[in-house]
């Protein structure tokens, strides 16, 4: 580097410009620790909005070295399949996860037991075919939850019960048949349901939902449709307008079920439910929406009302029809009665005139005589 044979002037001056380059590295080095904390290679990360942008990389598994203090994590168009329980964890700071179009099919229990800040949670379109009912227990921030396009066949019960503040909720495009009643309770700030495009079964099992598909649309509430494809006299149907009529046997059923003493004990009702909704002030809701237990005699809204007026009318309305079919049976019965009659009597007083029937009744008579 230096010459043996240089002044000590040359020396002072590199010694100088070797300080100067040494400081201007040291400051670009702590300006990206500062700005870029280990952004995750070939990831784009945006130290303003905290955000990391790992979308459309191809990637297999979840980036290792995810900044403590993201915010935004994009994940989606990726080929994810099975992730580590471990994957999102620390990320306390993380708010919006989108794991959009991979191959995700099951979920760990914990995996995201660290977003305890999380307030949107996209897994749209992914091979997801059950979910463990703990797995958003610690995300009670959670406002938006997608989960179309995917497999589900059934949700767990309580897998929403930590989840008060969710406000919109997508399960459309799944291969749901049925849903409880119960597991949506916890839902009391739910504003958006989507439902559509899931081979739902229109029986007995989805009468209970249906119960809370009407209290849900009341108090303000937005659904999309939820159409039958099972029976099917109901497909294409919407749910909500199948009147409630059609379930009556239902409760027969259940009654048949009791009586012959298989009553399975119900789910349990000694879980307090969380109130469901700040209802609208003045509007008086639904008697006892609240009530976690469908029970047959407490909880009774306006359809089944409806139903019981419906059926006195109709009892009405068929007694008379009733009562008119037997007067005008009545009527018929004497009246062919009595032209029998005339007619005898005609035939009595007009023996000779030539009549033929009389005449084929005498022939018949005569033949039988002999
Ligand atoms: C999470 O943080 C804890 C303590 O801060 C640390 O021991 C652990 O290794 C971290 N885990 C991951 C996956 O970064
Ligand atoms: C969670 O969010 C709140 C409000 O946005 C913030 O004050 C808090 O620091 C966050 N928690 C963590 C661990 O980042
Ligand atoms: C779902 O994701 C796959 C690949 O991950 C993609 O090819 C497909 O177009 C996506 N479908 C929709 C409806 O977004
Ligand atoms: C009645 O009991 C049978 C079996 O005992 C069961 O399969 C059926 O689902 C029950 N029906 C109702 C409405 O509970």
């Amino acid at each position: 580097m230096l010459a043996r044979g240089s002044g000590p002037e040359q020396r002072t001056r590199l010694a100088v410009q070797w300080r100067q380059i040494s400081w201007i590295a040291c400051w670009i080095a702590l300006c990206a620790v500062e700005a870029l904390p280990a952004c995750p290679f070939s990831c784009k990360c945006d130290s303003r909005s905290l955000e990391v942008d790992c979308s459309g990389l191809g990637l297999t598994m979840v980036p290792p070295d995810l900044p403590a203090a993201t915010r935004t994590l994009l994940l989606l168009n990726n080929k994810l399949s099975a992730l580590p329980s471990w994957a999102f964890a620390n990320l306390s700071s993380l708010q919006r996860l989108d794991l959009s179009n991979n191959f995700l099919d099951q979920l760990p229990r914990s995996i995201f037991g660290d977003l305890t800040n999380l307030t949107e949670l996209q897994l749209r379109n992914n091979s997801i075919r059950t979910l463990d009912r703990d797995l958003l227990q610690h995300s009670p921030l959670l406002r938006h939850l997608d989960l179309s396009i995917n497999g589900l066949a059934q949700l767990p019960a309580g897998l929403f019960d930590g989840l008060p503040a969710l406000r919109s909720l997508s399960l459309r495009s799944n291969r749901l048949q049925n849903l409880d009643r119960l597991t949506f309770e916890p839902l009391a700030s739910l504003q958006l349901l989507q439902v559509g495009d899931n081979p739902w079964e229109c029986d007995c099992n989805l009468r209970d939902f249906k119960h809370w598909m009407e209290w849900f649309s009341y108090r303000g509430g937005r659904l999309d449709q939820l159409a039958c494809t099972l029976p099917k006299e109901l497909r294409g149907k919407d749910m909500r307008v199948v009147p409630m009529e059609m379930f009556n046997y239902c409760s027969q059923l259940e009654d048949e079920n009791s009586s012959a003493g298989l009553d399975i004990p119900g789910p349990p009702c000694t879980k307090a439910s969380p109130e469901p909704a700040k209802p609208k002030p003045g509007a008086e809701p639904e008697p006892e929406p609240s009530t976690a237990c469908p029970q047959k005699q407490r909880y009774r809204p306006v359809s089944v009302r409806r139903a019981i007026g419906t059926v006195i009318i109709a009892g009405v309305v068929c007694g008379i029809v009733c009562i008119m079919m037997v007067v005008a049976a009545a009527y018929g019965c004497i009246y062919a009665s009595l032209m029998a009659k005339y007619h005898r009597e005609l035939k009595k007083r007009q023996p000779l005139m030539g009549d033929p029937e009389g005449e084929h009744e005498d022939q018949k008579q005569i033949s039988s005589v002999a």
